[in-house]
């Protein structure tokens, strides 16, 4: 169960958000507060405290609160953006976290990782190999997993941003996989949900406690999220979706 949930704010500088999908144009900030409204909402509806801080202006990606932290039932680790544009949001979060956790620990140069690449299943994390996460920063999460009697394995990557931009688990066995991970063999043992290319963004849910989280405007990826008996939230999160964003990143969840 999820007690806490941790958001961050859009800054009027989300549209320089990074996004390899320019073509969707650039998120309007008035919308983009908005759907971060009802995302807290529909976080309310699963149970959950959640504390909203401020956005950065500095920081274009920093609604992306998920990225800079991996909170675990026994430690938080700050972590260490890859990418260059978000190196310090990280700073921010250690106060914030430290109101919740006893034991914080931090990924250390040469390493990087971001949030975004780590999948909790229980008390083991994948961690995803992406252009934001080194081998350097993951082993330094499997050995502070570790130290607190969990476990961490790594997932070689080739496309996707994030590894939770084509996973997401939802307990009891049921995984949610798309594009390079639908015939990964590190998966091979779930109950796989597989979204359709055409709906790929969707992969991007998140479960909280009795619901799913899941995009608003994907009907097949919600369809067989219900068909597998579990109730679903939607939320709108398409100014995100124009910088890379989901509904996983814009959240800690612990
Ligand atoms: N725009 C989200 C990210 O690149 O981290």
């Amino acid at each position: 169960m999820f007690k806490n949930v941790i958001v961050r704010k859009p800054s009027k500088s989300l549209s320089n958000g990074i996004t390899s999908n320019p073509q969707y144009g650039q998120p309007i900030y008035e919308n983009a507060l908005l759907q971060h409204d009802s995302y807290i909402e529909a976080l309310k509806t699963c149970g959950v405290e959640v504390q909203v801080l401020n956005g950065a202006e500095e920081y274009p990606d920093s609604c992306f609160v998920e990225d800079v932290a991996v909170c675990t039932r026994s430690f938080a680790m700050v972590t260490s953006p890859g990418a260059a544009t978000r190196k310090g949001e990280e700073k921010e979060m250690i106060e914030v976290l430290k109101g919740y956790y006893e034991n914080l620990e931090y990924i250390k140069a040469p390493g990087t990782l971001e949030g975004g690449d780590v999948m909790m299943v229980g008390d083991h994390y994948y961690i995803g190999l992406s252009d934001r996460t080194n081998q350097e920063g993951a082993q330094q999460l499997i050995d502070a997993l570790m130290k607190y009697d969990m476990q961490g394995s790594v997932i070689e990557m080739k496309e996707m941003l994030h590894l939770k931009t084509g996973l997401a688990y939802l307990e009891d066995n049921v995984l949610l996989v798309a594009g390079e991970f639908i015939e990964h063999p590190a998966f091979s043992d779930y109950k796989k949900i597989v979204i359709p290319e055409d709906e790929s963004y969707a992969a991007n849910c998140i479960r909280v406690n009795d619901y799913v989280l899941v995009p608003t405007g994907y009907p097949k990826t919600q369809e067989a999220i219900e068909a597998a008996g579990l109730k679903v939230i939607n939320v709108d999160t398409s100014e995100y979706k124009k910088v890379d964003g989901g509904l996983s990143c814009l959240s800690l969840r612990f």
